[in-house]
């Protein structure tokens, strides 16, 4: 299976996502400035991964400090911690991952056999847990979804919530994989996601590679495709989810889910536990990223706006609890309105 990230000689190795579907290129990363520059470029994406980058990346200036006591190596990776926290703002598994990075030093510093080299070795186990962890929960994702796939459904699925945004299968993908396995007949189609098309360049890459019967559309094809082409249920991922069940995902799933309820199909978010916010109440507090105006004004190198033209660029928005009709999760497939027990 592809790998988007490992840990290789004391490198994080990732697939450089914004040189795909031309070319499969690997990067060796050596320094947490390459590693945050990866991660705003979208170079690495996907919440779940973006959670084992940055646990990676605070084991990472670990290794590289060259500090003698523990003081010392707590003052380095804070000042890691603050530049990877800086990188995007909504995927919720980053700031997961290093508040669990963050708890194992704490541990530490009440440790009777302490040394630099021990400390070291430790915080590098806590990044590889996340990232073996997160196999697992996608593992069990595509498990606890699969069920929900019938022969002769037609799914629809926006941006990229697969191999590459996750350390394992993915999380929406890892479903419709899963049923694949288990021998069901269903076809899939894909939403091209502007502004940077991650699910023609991402989602159609790595569901060709598997073998699942899929078919690229415009984003702006979806009522058209549901209504037509009898679209039988929806299925995306999650940046963040909030206690009440509203789910940040990438821009355009809430117009999606809204197509849903029109059509009177399901729709379902996939997402691992690491992606639920204990800390806030509702979708009002999920913090949207806004990207940068040149990626609506250019495809690729091409110009497609005049230079002039005022951009909104909101990179994600946020669908009500109330046009969800499951979050299926590593532990189980809750309905939203029993989403609070999780
Ligand atoms: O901006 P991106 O490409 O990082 O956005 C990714 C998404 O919106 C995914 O759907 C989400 O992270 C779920 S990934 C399993």
């Amino acid at each position: 299976m592809i790998e988007p990230i490992r840990w290789k000689n004391n490198k994080i190795v990732f697939i450089d996502q914004t040189k795909l579907p031309a070319r499969l290129r690997y990067a060796a990363c050596g320094d947490i400035d390459m590693l945050c520059e990866a991660i705003k470029k979208l170079r690495i994406r996907g919440a779940p991964l973006i959670g084992v980058a940055v646990g990676l990346g605070y084991a990472l200036s670990a290794v590289n400090s060259k500090a003698k006591t523990y003081k010392g190596l707590k003052k380095d990776l804070e000042a890691a911690s603050k530049k990877l926290r800086a990188t995007r703002p909504t995927a919720v598994n980053l700031f997961w991952a290093l508040d669990r990075m963050e708890k194992t030093l704490a541990h530490l510093s009440g440790d009777p056999y302490g040394s630099p080299d021990r400390w070291k070795r430790l915080i590098l186990k806590e990044a590889l847990n996340i990232l073996k962890e997160d196999k697992d929960m996608c593992r069990a994702i595509g498990k606890n979804g699969a069920g929900l796939i019938k022969n002769k459904d037609v799914i629809l699925t926006h941006c990229n919530a697969g191999i590459l945004a996750t350390a394992g299968h993915g999380t929406a993908l890892s479903i419709i994989y899963e049923a694949k396995k288990q021998g069901k007949r269903f076809k899939v189609y894909a939403g091209e996601t502007r502004p940077l098309m991650q699910g023609s360049r991402l989602t159609m890459w790595e569901l060709i590679k598997n073998h699942i019967d899929a078919t690229l559309i415009c984003d702006n094809m979806a009522a058209s495709v549901i209504k037509n082409k009898g679209v039988t249920k929806i299925i995306v991922g999650a940046d963040r989810i909030a206690r009440n069940g509203d789910a940040a995902n990438k821009i355009g799933t809430y117009g999606l889910a809204v197509l849903a309820k029109h059509h009177g199909i399901h729709f379902y978010i996939a997402a691992p536990s690491s992606t639920i916010d204990r800390n806030i109440k509702s979708g009002k507090d999920i913090p949207i990223e806004e990207r940068n105006r040149i990626e609506l004004i250019y495809a690729g190198s091409k110009q497609t706006a005049p230079l002039s033209s005022k951009v909104y660029n909101p990179a994600f928005d946020v669908t009500p609890r109330s046009l969800i009709s499951a979050i299926i999760t590593e532990k189980g497939v809750y309905e939203v309105k029993r989403f609070r027990r999780i």
